[in-house]
């Protein structure tokens, strides 16, 4: 009983200590300003579910953008624009965002907060189901990120298409391909075959060199990151 007690009191202590460096990383790197604390409060008022990105993925979406030098960036699945607007920011002025959503009110959401947060001059939202959307964006390929947050299922579609859209040294990464790690088990669950297809496909594609990295939700979920090689 005893050593029960001390474990789960270790584990505690360990939960908190994980909670201290997330809001410490958070509050150094990645606050929000009022434009990103506007697109949540607005995607809150209108009862979309609050599973954007966290800021510190947002940060990470910026610095991986600059790493790149994006000027051209695609997303596939843009919620309340909450990332959108980390990622449109890491773009030059001349630079182009195009996000792909398949909800008309949510689009008119998003086209407000871009707004808002002063990012909508070089902001496209385009919208419709991402598959038949995605064929019509060849002309405006390559893009030098392309950020997947959409519905899980098609993920593995969603890769093809980006492998497609981006060059030699693009950054692809997708949101959620972790999940407690359900993202790397068999499943019957449509969504999660999905992610776990997903995974699969970038650890062996020989044109992406990728890793998982875990770093939302109490480090058991996050992005899977991948680079098209040169
Ligand atoms: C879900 C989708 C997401 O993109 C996410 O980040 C978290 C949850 C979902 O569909 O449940
Ligand atoms: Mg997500």
């Amino acid at each position: 009983m005893t050593n029960d007690n001390s474990e789960l009191a270790g584990l505690q202590q360990q939960a908190k200590t994980r909670q201290i460096i997330v809001e410490a990383i958070t509050h150094q790197f990645a606050a929000e300003d009022e434009g990103l604390q506007r697109a949540l409060q607005a995607a809150r008022q209108a009862g979309l579910p609050e599973i954007q990105i966290s800021p510190i993925q947002g940060k990470f979406l910026q610095l991986m953008a600059v790493a790149c030098n994006a000027q051209k960036i695609l997303e596939i699945g843009s919620l309340g624009g909450y990332s959108g607007i980390w990622l449109a920011r890491a773009l030059p002025t001349n630079g182009r965002f195009i996000t792909l959503e398949i909800n008309p009110k949510h689009a008119e959401l998003v086209r407000n907060a871009f707004e808002q947060a002063g990012v909508s001059d070089r902001c496209t939202v385009r919208v419709g189901n991402a598959l038949d959307l995605l064929p019509h964006l060849e002309n405006e390929a390559p893009f030098d990120l392309i950020f997947i947050d959409a519905d899980k299922p098609p993920y593995p579609q969603y890769l093809d298409w980006a492998l497609r859209l981006s060059r030699p040294g693009s950054i692809i990464v997708a949101d959620n391909c972790i999940r407690s790690g359900k993202g790397f088990e068999e499943s019957q669950d449509e969504g999660m075959a999905g992610i776990v297809a997903y995974n699969k496909r970038i650890a062996s594609d020989p044109r992406l060199i990728s890793l998982d990295l875990a770093m939302d939700d109490d480090y058991t979920d996050g992005f899977a990151i991948s680079v098209v090689r040169w």
